[in-house]
């Protein structure tokens, strides 16, 4: 959410700091701006809508400045124009600023700031930072950010520049994401290491409450109070064309492509000799075997992977389990017993709300479990345990691979428990891993099929709205379809467990309003049919995602999108692969941007 990109070192400033805003533009797409630094200047370039825009802008400029910053925007304070765009500069320019998250007290600080002579011009909660920054400077640019920092609540992190320092920038961050990376004569600053695999793979995370002084030769830390802080670094296993496009039309449809191989991936990293290892659960054999309950929370689509990690958790494991959404679960009493654990879900790792609930969790003496595909991250490192979901860089706003990788890793981790707490015999784990190897072969079924859900989705991009049903495991595949939609295509769309149909949702069925109905040959298949003919004597018209075999769907509707025979735990990774490409598709028809759909960031690092 917001993206912050800082370069010093001799490359060309302007081509550098758009590449990397262009690799961050996921996190926010609502305007875009850089500052660099030259001849004791500072020069702005701003425009609002994304980072192309300003790249067309500039595409004949030319600058020789060695410090400059960028920031792509999700607009939390002030609208998405160009005076809202980042950098915001003080009144004679002397400082430039970008800034990443909320700054809570901004209106006590701006009413104390204009009092004494400071001139805003813009609506934004992040132009406080550079006018204290001013206020507080005194020949020291490190020492006027330590001023400042003192005086901000909230979240952020920020990068400085001034016109008369050129020869370094300052970083400082509490409560979201800034990494800094390591270059030969030069170093490079971004919210998060997409922007920075093609440049080097030698990384600092910063911990909180840092503030990091940058030159083209070194890189130190400090506290808030001032104090040097030692720093670890970290290589990046990330390659940048994991990150490109690699011929496809857009980053969604390559990352839905790649999900047999990021069932293999997992495979290759956690199944050895057909035993589940997890080599940073960090839980010993016994804190697992005495686990009392579980307590899964999570945002959006990785709240969906919860809920279906729920289920196979409590089929494999035998614990109790409890999910969450974050943003709800921070508000509940939290009752802790020993011997619980709460578990956060995430993509980024930096989701603000889910990280919250971690720290707020420790503070309760729980131990946490995450599930993350972001090493490095903030939710990453503040985890007792972690599984990774190793997918690579997911790009595309709307997530897919990662979804596949958390619903396999949520598996792998149920059996494994199921195995340790004796609750399943070596042969049904055996079976168990069998038929996940069979997966990424089913999976290339499935989306072998893009071409005639292409065809049937323009037979329904013109709905108003549509409704997606489903039962047991297979009715948080009905809520994550409905987001798809929804994210991609700006349609109305409902997700919602078909036995509950009859008791509300039943009165909107007429013959407009598409009904999509997963309907695989598992436990609740039977009820499933039923209900689908309920809203067939309705009219409804009706897409069915149904076992290859399966005549009687066929009977239903001509609408059928068929998923190889599978075992009912796994069926929720091949139904939501057509729920995909439909939304995908119909975004298409619609003409939207399925990349980075309006109003949406990928990492939410504001609550
Ligand atoms: C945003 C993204 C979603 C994602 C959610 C949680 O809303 O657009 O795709 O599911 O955040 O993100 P996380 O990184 O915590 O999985």
């Amino acid at each position: 959410m917001c993206g912050i990109v800082g370069y010093i070192g001799d490359k060309d400033i302007l081509s550098v700091l758009i590449v990397g805003l262009e690799r961050l533009s996921y996190r926010g797409y609502d305007s875009a701006g850089i500052a660099v630094v030259s001849d004791d200047e500072i020069s702005v370039w701003k425009h609002p809508g994304k980072v192309h825009r300003l790249a067309k802008d500039l595409e004949t400029t030319t600058s020789h400045a060695r410090v400059g910053i960028g920031h792509t925007r999700w607009a939390t304070h002030g609208i998405p124009n160009d005076i809202n765009a980042h950098p915001h500069c003080d009144a004679q320019r002397r400082f430039a600023i970008v800034h990443n998250g909320i700054i809570e007290n901004y209106m006590s600080l701006r009413s104390e700031l204009v009092k004494e002579g400071f001139l805003f011009r813009t609506q934004t909660d992040s132009e406080v930072i550079v006018h204290l920054v001013d206020k507080y400077y005194n020949g020291s640019l490190r020492d006027a950010v330590t001023q400042t920092v003192k005086r901000l609540e909230g979240s952020y992190a920020f990068c400085v520049v001034s016109a008369l320092h050129d020869n370094h920038m300052i970083v400082a961050r509490k409560n979201s994401p800034i990494i800094v990376g390591l270059g030969k004569d030069e170093n490079y600053v971004s919210s998060d290491v997409n922007a920075l695999v093609a440049q080097t793979k030698r990384v600092v995370y910063l911990e909180e409450e840092t503030i990091a002084v940058l030159s083209d030769q070194s890189v130190e830390m400090y506290d808030f109070s001032g104090q040097p802080r030692a720093h670890t670094v970290s290589e990046v296993n990330w390659t940048a064309e994991r990150s490109e496009k690699n011929g496809y039309d857009h980053f969604m449809q390559k990352e839905i492509h790649e999900q047999p191989s990021v069932v293999r991936t997992i495979l290759d990293t956690y199944v050895k000799n057909n035993e589940i290892v997890f080599p940073k659960l960090s839980f010993s054999t016994k804190d697992l075997k005495n686990m009392s309950r579980l307590i899964i929370q999570a945002c959006g689509t990785s709240w969906h992977a919860g809920l279906i990690g729920k289920y196979l958790i409590e089929e494999l494991g035998r614990v109790p389990t409890e999910v969450d959404i974050s943003s709800e679960f921070r508000y509940r009493r939290l009752l802790s017993h020993a011997d619980e654990i709460v578990v956060a879900i995430s993509q980024s790792g930096e989701t603000a709300d889910t990280l919250a609930c971690i720290r707020e969790a420790k503070s309760k003496y729980f131990s946490i479990l995450s599930f993350v595909n972001t090493e490095g991250s903030s939710i990453d490192r503040e985890s007792d345990g972690v599984i990774y979901t190793a997918c690579g860089p997911e790009i595309g706003v709307a997530s897919t691979k990662n979804y596949i990788g958390q619903l396999i890793t949520l598996y792998l981790f149920s059996l494994h428990l199921g195995r340790i707490r004796n609750m399943i015999s070596d042969d049904v784990y055996q079976k168990h891993i069998h038929d996940i190897k069979a997966l990424p072969v089913a999976i290339e079924n499935v989306i072998a099929q893009a071409p005639a859900i292409k065809t049937m989705m323009a037979r329904y991009y013109s709905a108003k709205s549509i409704i997606f049903i489903g039962r047991g495991l297979n009715y948080p595949t009905a809520l994550e379809g409905a987001l798809k939609l929804k994210e991609l295509s700006y349609m109305h769309a409902t997700g919602y467990p078909a036995g509950e149909l009859k008791h509300g949702p039943i009165a909107l069925i007429d013959d407009n309003l598409p009904v999509v109905g997963i309907v695989p040959k598992t436990a609740t298949y039977k009820k499933m049919m039923s209900n689908i003919q309920e809203v067939k004597a309705r009219g409804g018209r009706l897409i069915l995602i149904a076992t290859e075999g399966d005549t009687v769907a066929k009977q239903l509707t001509d609408d059928v999108i068929y998923i190889p025979p599978i075992s009912d735990e796994l069926s929720p990774v091949l139904a939501v692969i057509p729920l995909q490409l439909m939304a995908y598709y119909i975004a298409l028809n619609l003409g939207c941007d399925v990349d980075q759909p309006r109003n949406l960031a990928k990492s939410v690092t504001v609550e």
